[in-house]
């Protein structure tokens, strides 16, 4: 497309000066029929313009339906089952041949503009030759001396001269209009929230203690839509702190800032000591664990998917860990223990079950700064205690910080501090006795858990 682009720029170029030589001898040889001759290709630029602004419609139409059936396919496989569970199937492939008809018909627009614009381009020129021969004959038979026919041959050696700038400026803007409509789709990826990278001079934490710092950090995920403002505190190397606030306070957008899945937006966040921005982001990972309200397991066995972090795990550090996130017991109640096939996202296991591996991957990885993302929201009630033993067994034995997401109420009121969200604020930082006693907010909120869980 850039080659295309380029040659086209320098042959129009070239095609410009001579026209405008060629024309201004075929206006000295005669003004009558030079300017009549140039006038139809006045017409010709009229077309390409009006041709122009149509067309820009017409490829933009068909670069963003192919768009669009992309991002459509890759949302429905991933929740396939979704639409199988609501039997759904039919509609959405009669969706998926409504926007694959909408995509060929805008492209074979496209076609059918191009096929009528080259031809009626070249049309002009013809007119432009006609009018030549037809004047300049008239002019030479009508004997009245103005016109002669050694003028007109040379005419016919300059009409091509004429002529063959409009095509070149025809090719040349349908070329600009498609790499405009291509650039202009590169640019909208490019405007898309930006992919975390590696600084140029980044370098390796030694996660040694995992202290964290937040300095009035700010995050937008959109420019106008504050999510955190002003949120400032400090995590101790081997500290256990629970997260609460309502739906949408900005808790799980707080923990995914640590392992930089996303950057501030002002403040900083510091680990150890250094902007998180300065380590290079496998150094940032690596040591830290995250277990979420849905964790991706993988369709292989379960030692392949404990040991996903740490491959080279020995048999007796994949069963520890498994003990400690109290998952070894359901692993031998499987078929085949350890080597049993979990499915695709491991389908074959309850919410349960999947948790509790999911925490065992993470376990495994003697993770220095360990984040959980409400690990209990879809786990049935013998699980959900099994898997806060676990956490707190953990947390107690100070084998590295860990940051827990819950509104869970027996988690809070054993958590020696809890960092309470409102409204993407801090709005509290105590244990659950002091908040309860000092921040409003947090007991209405409390309060409220209380008897959902009660309900349950
Ligand atoms: N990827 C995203 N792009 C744009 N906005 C987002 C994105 N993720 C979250 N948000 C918005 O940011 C705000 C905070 O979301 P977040 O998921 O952090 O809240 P939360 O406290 O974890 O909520 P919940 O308790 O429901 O899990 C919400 O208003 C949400 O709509
Ligand atoms: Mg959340």
């Amino acid at each position: 497309m850039e080659q295309s682009v380029l040659q086209g720029l320098t042959g129009l170029i070239e095609e410009v000066v001579t026209f405008i030589i060629v024309a201004g001898m075929v206006l000295w040889i005669s003004p009558l029929v030079g300017a009549l001759s140039i006038l139809p290709l006045a017409f010709a630029f009229l077309f390409i313009r009006i041709y122009n602004r149509r067309v820009k419609a017409i490829y933009d139409g068909v670069r963003k339906r192919l768009g669009k059936i992309g991002s459509f396919v890759q949302d429905r496989l991933a929740g396939v089952q979704v639409t199988q569970s609501f039997g759904r199937e039919p509609a959405e492939q009669s969706d998926f041949d409504a926007r694959a008809d909408q995509f060929y018909e805008a492209s074979v627009g496209a076609s059918r503009l191009r096929n009528t614009y080259f031809p009626v381009v070249s049309a002009f020129g013809f007119i432009n030759n006609l009018v030549m021969l037809g004047v300049g004959g008239w002019l030479i038979m009508s004997g009245s001396g103005a016109f002669t026919i050694g003028a007109l041959l040379a005419y016919r050696g300059f009409w091509w001269r004429l002529q063959s700038p409009i095509r070149t400026i025809a090719q040349t803007s349908d070329i600009l209009q498609r790499a405009r409509a291509a650039a202009e789709r590169v640019m909208e990826l490019l405007h898309a929230p930006v992919v975390v990278t590696d600084k140029a001079d980044a370098r390796v934490w030694e996660a040694s203690k995992g202290e964290i710092v937040f300095d009035s950090v700010d995050f937008s995920y959109q420019p106008s839509t504050p999510v955190l403002r002003d949120v400032s505190f400090r995590i101790a190397p081997g500290e256990f702190v629970a997260i609460a606030g309502g739906s949408g306070s900005g808790k799980s957008t707080l923990l995914n800032l640590v392992p930089r899945f996303y950057d501030v937006t002002g403040g900083a966040i510091r680990i150890d000591g250094i902007d998180v921005r300065n380590f290079t982001l496998a150094s940032l990972r690596a040591p830290m664990g995250l277990v979420g309200q849905d964790n991706y397991l993988f369709d292989g066995t379960v030692r392949d998917n404990l040991r996903y972090g740490r491959p080279e795990a020995s048999l007796s550090e994949i069963e520890a860990a498994a003990s400690a996130a109290n998952a070894h017991r359901i692993i031998l109640d499987l078929p085949e223990g350890y080597d049993t096939r979990v499915g695709q996202n491991g389908v074959k296991l309850s919410g349960g079950q999947r948790q509790r591996l999911s925490l065992a991957r993470a376990f495994l990885t003697n993770p220095v700064v360990l984040l959980l993302d409400e690990p209990t929201a879809s786990v049935e009630p013998e699980s959900e205690s099994l898997i806060h033993d676990s956490i707190l067994r953990r947390t107690r034995s100070g084998e590295g910080t860990t940051i827990l997401v819950t509104h869970r109420i027996d988690l809070l009121r054993q958590a020696l501090r809890i960092l309470f969200f409102a409204d993407g604020r801090l709005s509290g930082d105590a244990s659950h006795d002091s908040l309860i006693a000092t921040c409003p907010e947090y007991a209405e909120a409390y309060h409220r858990w209380e008897v959902e869980e009660e309900v349950k």
